[in-house]
């Protein structure tokens, strides 16, 4: 039986404690000179990239060489699978060299599920489509845990593009699992109808937003909209941007990158002390560390899937 990371849903409360707090110890490995530690020498990680990715490839790749595991980076541009070789034939390629982890992001929602069918590695998703992206969920508690101590009682509004959003997802089971009380803000087309059933709140306008403590941007994401959702990036800006305006003093931004600045956010405010983006970025390597190392080495029991 091997344990993989597929959702947020796969992790209760006691489970994500457990791997942020084994994060906290390697945020500490990252401020050393040495940034390395032992844990997975000889053993073998494939970061499967489907999708373009900045952050999330980088700090994989990154997590995975501090652990000292030997790593292959794997990207749709340059592989055979530009050549139209299928998933399932690259993902038998690849095991021929026994990995331990295979780490994919995906177009395409259940990706990540199908490859845990076809492997005897521990699977990792790092986006699968709309559908989720839990190490991304895992990197905004810590950072946010960081800034702020518990999440017990916060108010969390996650505003825009939530119908493309797999960040959304994860992100709104993970704050709520956390004991935060999410909502939802953006244009109604950018909203999807069934939100509520997750357990948060949804709105069409940014009317209540002074409650929030924390605001949770989210990009505009052109690249998954097969029609026209707004009329146009201007008029979003004008009801929708994140900005000092709309802001009041004490609230706290976040964002997962890439941000179009200008579009849901402001320049000004990416750049201000009351954004977590930079911590974000950060926290990214230490719990994708976490996250391998429980799944390979430690205690935590994640999804099992036979
Ligand atoms: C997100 C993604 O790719 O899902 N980015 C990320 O991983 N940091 C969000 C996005 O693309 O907007």
């Amino acid at each position: 039986m091997t344990s993989h990371l597929i959702s947020i849903e796969d992790l209760d409360r006691a489970a994500i404690e457990r791997i942020l707090l084994r994060a906290q110890s390697f945020a500490e490995v990252s401020g050393r000179e040495i940034k390395k530690v032992p844990a997975l020498r000889g053993r073998t990680v494939v970061n499967l990239f489907y999708e373009a990715s900045t952050r999330t490839s980088s700090s994989f790749e990154l997590a995975a060489t501090r652990l000292s595991a030997d790593v292959i980076n794997i990207r749709a541009s340059g592989s055979s699978i530009e050549k139209g070789e299928s998933l399932r034939d690259t993902v038998q390629t690849l095991t021929a060299y026994e990995p331990a982890a295979i780490v994919i992001r995906s177009p395409y929602a259940g990706a990540a599920a199908q490859v845990a069918q076809w492997t005897d590695a521990a699977v990792v998703n790092a986006g699968d489509g709309k559908h989720e992206h839990p190490t991304q969920a895992l990197l905004d508690v810590f950072a946010l845990q960081s800034r702020v101590g518990r999440l017990d009682g916060l108010k969390i509004w996650i505003v825009g593009d939530v119908l493309h959003s797999r960040v959304a997802r994860s992100d709104i089971s993970a704050f709520q699992k956390m004991g935060a009380k999410v909502t939802v803000a953006g244009p109604p087309t950018l909203l999807p109808r069934e939100i509520e059933a997750l357990g948060c709140s949804a709105s069409p306008t940014l009317d209540g937003l002074t409650e929030a403590d924390v605001i949770y941007v989210l990009r505009m994401q052109h690249e998954r909209m097969q029609e026209a959702f707004v009329p146009s990036l201007g008029e979003y800006a004008a009801r929708y941007q994140i900005n000092h305006e709309r802001l009041r003093p004490g609230q706290l931004v976040m964002h997962p990158g890439p941000v179009n600045r200008g579009v849901e956010i402001s320049a000004d405010v990416i750049d201000s002390e009351i954004s977590l983006i930079g911590e974000q970025v950060k926290a990214g390597v230490a719990v994708r560390m976490a996250v391998l190392y429980e799944l390979l080495v430690g205690t935590t029991t994640l999804a099992a899937v036979a």
